[in-house]
């Protein structure tokens, strides 16, 4: 009885080690600070996000597809997420394509393996990192999709505290009211909120002087890595270049080794 007892409070202490030290399983609020995030991009408001948030000493982050809504390896999108990057701003995956299916647990593991490693390794080449964090498109997931995606690929998993709802509907009125309350009612929140580089609502609400409000109310921007203060990237190195696997149309066969 005693061996027992003394058994199952040895499985407790190492259990809740091991889920101290991973860490919790999603992230959906910061630590500190706010972190004002977009996903679907890159797209052609990418540019004017960043200088937006530039202009106003703040950071973002992008939770970036492969081959959604442009191909990441055009080389407007390269010049522009190099910018992005080097201005200090944070790029997160949002899986290499996302329109293919309804969500990742529809999906088996060969196939997250290819949406995961195929934009990990254009990042690898472009940028010379590799994101640690990782957002399920439409925020969907299970219990496998967290072990499997931190266990093979090194990630955790990233949601929101706060949608501002600019890809269900919202307009940019909504956007513009969800951004301000945070700098008129709350702005101590840890907020970790959700707008999309594709919607012409959270692009017109942050046109209409959202980031300068919530910089004004005292809100710290910050990108999400800081805000929960991880890192960011679990490979960092230099920028590659072109060649002529820089390309969304070709078959994909795996170029440089990833996980
Ligand atoms: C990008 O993905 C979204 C799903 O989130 C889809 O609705 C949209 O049609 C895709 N865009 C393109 C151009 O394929
Ligand atoms: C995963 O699904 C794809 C597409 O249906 C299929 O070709 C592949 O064999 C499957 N892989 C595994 C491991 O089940
Ligand atoms: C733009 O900001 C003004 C206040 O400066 C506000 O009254 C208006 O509703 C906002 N419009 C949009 C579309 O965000
Ligand atoms: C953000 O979400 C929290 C938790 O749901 C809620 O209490 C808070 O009012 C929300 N803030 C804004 C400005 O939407
Ligand atoms: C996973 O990422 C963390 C944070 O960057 C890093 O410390 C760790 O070494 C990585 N683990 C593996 C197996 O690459
Ligand atoms: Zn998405």
């Amino acid at each position: 009885m005693v061996l027992h007892l003394l058994t199952v409070l040895f499985a407790l202490l190492v259990t809740s080690h091991a889920a101290r030290s991973r860490g919790p399983d999603v992230y959906t609020l910061c630590k500190r600070g706010f972190s004002y995030t977009w996903d679907d991009g890159p797209w052609t408001m990418h540019e004017e996000i960043v200088e937006t948030f530039d202009t106003q000493g703040a950071k973002t982050s992008f939770y970036i597809n492969g081959n959604n809504w442009s191909c990441i390896y055009d080389e407007e999108n390269v010049q522009t997420l190099r910018t992005t990057f080097e201005n200090g701003h944070q790029i997160a995956s949002h899986t290499y394509l996302q329109w293919s299916h309804a969500s990742l647990t529809e999906l088996n593991d060969t196939q997250i393996d290819y949406e995961i490693k195929r934009l990990d390794e254009a990042l690898i080449k472009i940028l010379g990192i590799r994101p640690r964090f990782f957002r399920p498109p439409y925020g969907n997931f299970n219990q496998h999709i967290i072990d499997y995606i931190r266990g093979k690929h090194n990630k955790t998993i990233i949601m929101w505290s706060n949608d501002s709802g600019d890809a269900t509907g919202g307009s940019a009125r909504d956007s513009w009211n969800f951004y301000t309350r945070f700098a008129r009612e709350e702005p101590d929140y840890t907020g970790l909120t959700l707008s999309h580089e594709v919607s012409d609502a959270g692009v017109e609400a942050m046109r209409n002087g959202t980031v300068q409000a919530l910089v004004e109310a005292g809100v710290e921007l910050l990108t999400t890595a800081d805000c929960l203060g991880l890192e960011p990237y679990d490979y960092v190195g230099d920028y590659g270049e072109r060649d002529e696997t820089w390309n969304c149309d070709a078959e994909w066969t795996p170029s440089v080794s990833s996980r």
